[in-house]
């Protein structure tokens, strides 16, 4: 990692259902930092659900208050940001996080993600008739974003506790 980096923070980043907010809250717990979820942020500063900003303001303006968030947690130290799927397909949001924090991707297949999500109803993209040619379509366009990640840790048949374990070591071998 260059030396010019300040690794304060940790961020994950990864698609929906890889587990980025319970691997979250568990790793801030072990580390004693505070915990963040970007998208429960737009939804306390909004007073919006993130289904309902879909809904009434569309994509595009959902991606505006997750750029926002982001730029607000730069300032912030010893914190462990749990980010929203699309997040880092914006080029700004990935360099901005990458200023702060050491961004680890917790990745899962599409049929992992898929029997994961299946019985979950808030994830506003997934509202299709074939949810999981939709998981298929963004999980190609985004595997090469995901894959810019300081590290990429498997998830499939691992549990949070399992996966923190992982991520809490690249954690401090980045931080050394
Ligand atoms: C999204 C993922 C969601 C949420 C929004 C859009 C995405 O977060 O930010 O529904 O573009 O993949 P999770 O990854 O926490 O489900």
């Amino acid at each position: 990692m260059s030396g010019d980096r300040k690794i304060h923070n940790l961020a994950l980043v990864g698609f929906m259902g890889t587990g980025k907010s319970s691997v979250g809250r568990l790793a801030a717990e072990l580390l004693r930092f505070e915990f963040v979820d970007t998208d429960e942020l737009i939804e306390a500063q909004s007073g919006l659900s993130v289904e309902k900003i879909f809904k009434t303001q569309g994509e595009p303006a959902f991606r505006q208050l997750e750029k926002r968030v982001v730029q607000n947690l730069a300032q912030q130290k010893k914190i462990v940001i749990a980010t929203g799927g699309g997040l880092i397909s914006d080029p700004e949001n990935l360099a901005s996080l990458r200023t702060h924090a050491m961004i680890v991707c917790l990745w899962a297949s599409p049929e992992t993600i898929w029997e994961r999500v299946r019985s979950q109803t808030h994830r506003p993209l997934l509202r299709t008739e074939d949810p999981l040619a939709k998981i298929h379509e963004l999980f190609a366009r985004r595997d090469p974003v995901y894959r810019q990640a300081d590290a990429l840790i498997q998830t499939n048949h691992r549990s949070p506790k399992e996966v923190v374990q992982q991520v809490l070591f690249q954690f401090q071998l980045a931080r050394r």
